[in-house]
């Protein structure tokens, strides 16, 4: 049956994938409170759509950090792509590309940065994981600039891994014939089975738990790139984020798959966004799911948005084909959701053009007392 929205390719990949695959891709944290919150949160938002407007023509063309892209729609970092198809990152940077976006390649992709980067063309940004090991990191960090990467996105959410207890029922590992592509020279590319979460042993292993704000100024002593703060949730960190030399801030829950009870991201972005007051660009990842979730997101003062499992559940589907659709449904949607919301381009989307259910307390205030 034809596909016709973005949710519908997580069934097809639970028929495609085993089990222990499928289930380390859908799942979030503990009671996995958030994952459903991280969706859920974006249907709260209603429109407040204005009408008699020339929309004939629409432009959702964007910039970020100076890059230009067709929309403001990218690709989050999701670990071992080629676990849901033999392309993996490969398919997912093709597709990327031709759609005009920006990629975000995961410090623990199945593919290498070099690998990814010989695909062609392509704006692309690298997650990095920091490692007790600084050598590797900066190793890494130097091969990812020389790959052509644009951006580090600096995940500060994970100094140990969360509890995914689906990810221990299963004691989830790589398959044997994957590594982590990034460290395999470094031997590091290895993940063992363990006891219950080979994922979670191996962040326990490997990854700086000793990780603040100093390694972010660090990190700019090593790179030239501008770096991106993914997984901030507060204004205090927004802030703290700017004060450390961030050129943008990713309002990110890992998608729910950190600390559980977390609010979803689409309510967190409001506070983060009035902290940063402009100086560096927000972005969000979390729950997008539909064009009308974009352009609330857009709404509430984010530059731009990422996803990440409906890249992988597109890709086990039907790869790179599969990850083009994503993308394409998610435009035409966004598309359609600004001319029927009478914003042309996206400097004409407004706070104005939704209502939250947090607005209630003003529309309370102002209302006459009865
Ligand atoms: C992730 N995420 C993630 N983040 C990161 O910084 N490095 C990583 O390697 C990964 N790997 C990863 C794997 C899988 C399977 C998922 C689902 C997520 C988090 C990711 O970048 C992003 O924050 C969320 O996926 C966004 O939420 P949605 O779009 O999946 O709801």
């Amino acid at each position: 049956m034809e596909v016709t929205n973005v949710s519908e390719y997580e069934a097809i990949a639970k028929q495609k994938l085993p089990k222990m695959a499928f289930d380390y891709y859908a799942s979030g944290a503990e009671d996995q409170w958030t994952l459903a919150e991280n969706t859920n949160a974006f249907s709260r938002i209603l429109f407040r759509p204005r009408i008699l407007i020339d929309v004939s023509k629409i432009d959702m063309a964007t910039t970020v950090l100076g890059f230009k892209l067709s929309m403001p729609i990218m690709i989050a970092p999701t670990a071992f792509q080629k676990m849901a198809h033999p392309e993996g990152e490969y398919a997912t940077a093709r597709a990327a590309s031709a759609a005009g976006t920006i990629m975000t390649l995961s410090s623990w992709a199945t593919s290498s940065v070099e690998e990814v980067a010989s695909t062609g063309p392509g704006i692309r940004f690298f997650q990095l994981y920091v490692y007790k090991d600084r050598n590797v990191v900066a190793q890494l960090v130097r091969r990812a600039e020389r790959a052509g990467f644009k951006a580090i996105a600096l995940t500060v959410d994970t100094p140990r891994l969360g509890r995914r207890e689906a990810d221990i029922k299963n004691r989830f590992t790589l398959p044997p014939f994957l590594t982590l592509k990034n460290f395999e020279g470094l031997n590091l590319g290895k993940m063992d089975k363990a006891n219950d979460s080979g994922l979670a042993s191996y962040v326990a292993g490997q990854i700086d738990r000793t990780l603040s704000w100093k390694d972010v100024e660090w990190l700019q002593t090593i790179t030239k790139l501008p770096i991106l703060v993914k997984g901030v949730l507060t204004a205090e960190d927004a802030r703290l984020s700017i004060q450390a030399g961030a050129a943008g801030i990713i309002v990110s829950n890992h998608g729910a798959r950190q600390l559980d009870y977390v609010p979803s991201t689409i309510m967190a972005l409001e506070e983060v966004v009035k902290a940063a007051q402009g100086r560096v660009p927000v972005f969000l990842d979390g729950g997008v799911r539909r064009g009308t979730d974009v352009f609330k997101a857009l709404a509430l003062g984010a530059s731009g948005i990422f996803i990440g499992r409906p890249v992988v559940f597109a890709l086990a589907s039907e790869g790179e084909a599969g990850v083009r659709k994503v993308l394409q449904m998610l435009r035409e949607e966004f598309e359609l959701t600004m001319a029927l919301s009478g914003c042309r381009s996206l400097k004409e989307i407004t706070r104005d053009h939704i209502a939250t259910d947090w607005d209630h307390p003003r529309a309370r205030l102002l209302a006459p007392k009865l």
